[in-house]
């Protein structure tokens, strides 16, 4: 069966709530798709009204990071059911970003992970080399562990259902979009590492992005790769570009 594609939005710290709806309102009509699922994942103080401004349109809200406790002490910290409760259907875990500035580890992916699908969020779990691991050629060594501890204690068909979003870290906001052969060649390789893990059903049926630098005339391509199933765009996704990359066909 074929893997339906998948386009998110990664808004990053950008956007402030009332400009948050005024940028859905203008992206509406731009993103909508039958066959293609769209989400804006977008900071955590403009979920509410995004969710709100959504409504009855094909746009699915996602967050851009989760706590993996249920509640607590933790200052600062958003929880699963936070999340749930306020309409949010996917969260991001592990952006590079994060891992470099906030000190998110695989072993805290995992975590995140585990405890999103507890709550029924659908994890984009991220993952990607620097540019030194693809000049060292361990690319692929690095990803693999990234994902295979990411998913450890995942179960196959809880994997099934969740997002891997590919994105070297050298390609991300730097106008360097990845070829279209680099790109493929990779989430070939995360496919095949979870086929190793769990199984070739599971593989089939797991979509991989590919995130960095994707626009609007590089989309087409990429998306069309076999083992691409989509994107996670970061820049692109806050102009009206982000309907020519929803609609890359
Ligand atoms: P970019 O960001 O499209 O601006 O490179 C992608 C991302 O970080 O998800």
């Amino acid at each position: 069966m074929a893997r339906r594609k998948i386009v998110a939005g990664n808004w990053k710290m950008n956007k402030t709530p009332s400009e948050a709806v005024a940028l859905v309102e203008e992206l509406k009509p731009l993103v909508a798709s039958d066959d293609v699922d769209v989400v804006f994942c977008v900071p955590a103080i403009d979920i509410i009204p995004v969710a709100e401004a959504v409504k009855g349109t094909n746009i699915a809200v996602g967050a851009e990071n989760m706590y993996f406790e249920e509640k607590g002490a933790y200052t600062g910290e958003i929880s699963p059911a936070m999340l749930v409760d306020a309409g949010v259907k996917y969260v991001v875990l592990g952006h590079s970003e994060r891992r470099e500035y906030f000190a998110e580890t695989n072993e805290t992916v995992n975590k995140k992970v585990l405890k999103a699908f507890e709550h029924g969020i659908t994890p984009i779990m991220c993952c990607g080399e620097s540019l030194e691991q693809r000049e060292q050629g361990v690319t692929m060594d690095f990803i693999r562990q990234q994902v295979k501890v990411g998913l450890q204690n995942v179960t196959a068909d809880q994997a099934k259902t969740m997002v891997i979003a590919y994105e070297p870290i050298w390609a991300i906001g730097t106008g360097k979009t990845a070829t279209t052969e680099q790109a493929q060649e990779v989430c070939a390789g995360i496919r095949a590492c979870i086929a190793e893990v769990y199984d070739d059903a599971t593989a089939e049926a797991i979509r991989i992005q590919y995130g960095g630098s994707v626009n609007a005339a590089t989309a087409p391509e990429l998306f069309t790769q076999a083992d691409i199933d989509g994107g996670l765009v970061g820049g692109a996704a806050l102009k009206p570009d982000f309907g020519k990359i929803v609609n890359y066909k």
